[in-house]
């Protein structure tokens, strides 16, 4: 796409379609969503449906993908702060339809969390649109380089360039944290579509290493590579560097 606008409009229509084809089918349909700044304009997409073209978000599901651990969810840099002004506050979804990943607990709680937000997504059918940002480190999630490619959902140390990248939210390196819960590879693999998003100039070597390059854990994203449906959603900027 020319512009990072008309990309996120275009993911933003397929997901529309979908929600309307399984609530015409009378079922939920189930998305993951990602938290940072590339897939904003796709929620605001979304809630400009609702508000203006009747979109209902009554059959719903989502799963995020991460949280930074620790978080409290009032916290500035909460992800579930993100998509409640972001999505949530402005669309008629079920509160108990949302869920993201807990960063609000004791740290012996968190493989049980882990294991649970597991079973949640396969209880609900599955997710049927996944989607990511990309790290410059090639991170899909916060699954960080050496992410296997079967990883289900788990606590992970965040890359130093992560920390970096993230640093102006926190005002500061010092305070991102340094920690977080993700939905692991395997977990991110077995949704039905995956839709990628990058924009701008910054993310284009890790795009072009992303999906011309040898699939490695080195830079997660290239797993993406063996989905049978994923997709690259890309502005001019972050595309430049593709043969
Ligand atoms: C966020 C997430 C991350 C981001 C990535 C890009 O939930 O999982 O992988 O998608 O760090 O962040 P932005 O979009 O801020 O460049």
């Amino acid at each position: 796409f020319r512009l990072a606008r008309e990309a996120s409009c275009h993911v933003a229509s397929q997901i529309a379609a979908l929600i309307r084809k399984r609530s015409d089918e009378n079922k939920a349909c189930v998305l993951g969503l990602a938290t940072g700044s590339t897939p904003v304009s796709v929620y605001k997409e979304l809630v400009r449906l609702h508000r203006d073209e009747g979109l209902s978000f009554k059959n719903v599901v989502t799963f995020n993908l991460d949280e930074y651990f620790p978080m409290q969810s009032n916290e500035l840099q909460s992800y579930v702060r993100f998509m409640n002004e972001h999505l949530f506050d402005h669309i008629d979804i079920d509160p108990a339809n949302v869920h993201i990943p807990d960063g609000t607990l004791a740290e012996a709680d968190v493989p049980a969390f882990c294991q649970r937000y597991e079973e949640q997504i396969v209880e609900a059918g599955g997710i049927d649109i996944q989607i990511l940002g990309i790290g410059r480190t090639g991170h899909i999630g916060f699954n960080e380089p050496g992410s296997g490619p079967n990883s289900r959902t788990r606590m992970i140390t965040l890359d130093r360039l992560t920390r970096n990248d993230a640093a102006s939210d926190f005002f500061g390196e010092e305070y991102v944290p340094r920690r977080a819960i993700t939905m692991g590879v395997g977990t991110i693999s077995d949704a039905t579509q995956i839709y990628l998003l990058a924009f701008g100039e910054g993310k284009a070597p890790v795009v072009a290493q992303s999906v011309e390059g040898p699939i490695t854990p080195n830079i997660p994203a290239t797993y993406l590579q063996e989905h049978p449906d994923a997709r690259f959603i890309l502005d001019e900027a972050a595309a430049e560097q593709l043969t």
